[in-house]
């Protein structure tokens, strides 16, 4: 498995082809005969929405796409990016491993989309297969005038972080503990010139963040905190942007066990904010976007055992603030306020945090897109907004009333770590919030995370959901899209 895209200018005769087109004469320049173009002009007449053809030539596929017009861009995108994987399953059964995109409607986005599209849908976990299913990697190759060689760089680069963010998501618990996140932080920022520092355990006592070590505390595995930089010199914002990912390598509840069918099943996926923090750092400094950005990752398993935390406990949190625990599975935001309340030494012009955490996020809205609140002003909102458009990573905006804070009032401690039955997934983010006083935004990515039946070029598994959302949104406040 694997991929190689770059741009080239002459269309190979022998490669599987894939064109993007508006006027159906224009395929006559191809290896198209006239009964095909024939076809799709009479399929296209019967069938209005149909806009995919696919002509197998034995040797190679001739693959058409008609772009959807009169609908917003990013929405014939997303469905460009929805065909490719279909593309990309015949592809993979016919062994075809090089494949040309052809540009014919002049539109960027359109062939940007088509190659991330493809792209990520060839993404497989196979580390632990005794036979690697496709060992092949897949050529691609773009031949389009409204794009340079640098933008199709740009992009392997982004869906090789992609990549890297669900290999993460992907390993289970038993690699992947909270040192070894700490090992292969201070790897990729060796690879991609960020800088990178790992807190151990006696480093993250003597903080005193005491959300991490108590969830750390039925363990046997000692927690981490890392701490990633990238700044460049001309780096656009003169406040860091700080983004925060929940670090939990397996979620078992602790001593509230996961009993419920089915709900522990999945919970190696509970570190894929912090997976989704390293890979952006990896893709914002591969590519050498000016901005200057900070990401933290507190890292824990949450695990019964001897020593494990037990509702009723009072925990001294970083900031001070004390915490009655409720309920030990509500554990994401013990560590993640830790980290967010340390963000403050950064002096932060913005804090994102993405976290698997909570179930009722995803009850709300499914898999189909991410769950955001926060303080932030409506410009960030709106910029994100667009940027999870742009990218199919869209977010559904919850309120942020302050209504919901009495629901975290506690008896005994300045607050309790869960509300109650109602708004689950909001007084989650409001629990957040208040270890900042920065402009804060809380992604809730436990719907789209880790999918357990594949969807498109989302795959099944790890996702990396938000490295394209947080890529483009950076992005785009580097060279803002015309209004
Ligand atoms: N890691 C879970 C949330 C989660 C659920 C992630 C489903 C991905 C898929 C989180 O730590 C958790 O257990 N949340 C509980 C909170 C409950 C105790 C109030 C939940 O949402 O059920
Ligand atoms: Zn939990
Ligand atoms: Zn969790």
């Amino acid at each position: 498995m694997g991929i190689n895209i770059r741009s080239t200018i002459e269309v190979p005769l022998e490669a599987s082809k894939i064109f993007l087109v508006a006027d159906f004469s224009l395929l006559s320049d191809f290896q198209f005969s006239g009964n095909e173009i024939d076809y799709i002009n009479r399929k296209k007449a019967e069938e209005k929405e149909r806009d995919l053809f696919i002509f197998n030539r034995y040797d190679f596929l001739l693959v058409v796409i008609i772009p959807e017009l009169g609908i917003p861009i990013t929405e014939a995108a997303e469905k460009i990016r929805r065909n490719s994987a279909l593309i990309q399953k015949s592809l993979k059964e016919e062994k075809f491993n090089r494949v040309a995109l052809i540009d014919l409607v002049g539109s960027k986005d359109f062939i940007l989309a088509l190659a991330e599209g493809l792209s990520l849908s060839c993404y497989l976990f196979d580390k632990y297969k005794s036979k690697q299913e496709n060992p092949e990697s897949l050529e691609i190759e773009v031949i389009s005038r409204s794009f340079t060689g640098c933008e199709v760089t740009r992009l392997r680069k982004v869906v090789e972080a992609v990549f890297f963010a669900r290999d993460l998501v992907n390993e289970p618990g038993a690699f992947l503990t909270a040192n070894r996140i700490g090992e292969i932080v201070s790897d990729t920022a060796k690879k991609h010139g960020f800088t990178a520092e790992v807190y151990n355990k006696e480093k993250i006592e003597e903080v005193k963040m005491g959300g991490l070590l108590g969830v750390n505390r039925g363990s046997v595995e000692p927690p981490t905190f890392s701490i990633l930089q990238w700044k460049p010199d001309q780096a656009i914002n003169s406040k860091p942007y700080v983004v925060i990912g929940k670090g939990v390598t397996f979620d078992t509840g602790g001593i509230n066990l996961k009993t419920a069918p089915g709900s522990i099943d999945t919970m190696k996926c509970d570190m894929s904010g912090a997976a989704t923090v390293l890979a952006l750092l990896a893709a914002v400094s591969a590519n050498q976007l000016p901005v200057h950005v900070i990401g933290l990752i507190p890292a824990t398993d949450n695990r019964l055992g001897g020593n494990a935390m037990v509702p009723g406990d009072i925990l001294t949190m970083h900031d001070g603030t004390t915490v009655e625990i409720i309920n030990t599975d509500a554990e994401g935001r013990l560590i993640l306020a830790d980290a967010i309340s340390y963000a403050r030494g950064f002096d932060p012009g913005l804090i994102i945090d993405l976290a698997t955490l909570t179930g009722s996020a995803a009850m709300a809205i499914g898999t189909h897109g991410m769950v955001g609140m926060g303080t932030a002003n409506k410009e960030v909102m709106e910029n994100l907004t667009v940027a999870g458009e742009a990218t199919g990573e869209r977010i559904a905006w919850f309120p942020f009333w302050s209504d919901y804070d009495e629901a975290l009032k506690s008896e005994v401690a300045d607050m309790k770590n869960l509300g109650g039955r109602e708004a689950g997934a909001i007084t989650a983010g409001k629990f957040l919030s208040r270890f900042t006083s920065a402009p804060f935004i809380h992604l809730d990515i436990a719907g789209p995370a880790y999918l357990t039946t594949r969807a498109n070029y989302r795959g099944i598994g790890g996702t990396g959901v938000g490295v394209r959302l947080l890529y483009k949104f950076f992005e785009s406040l580097v060279s803002p899209p015309p209004k």
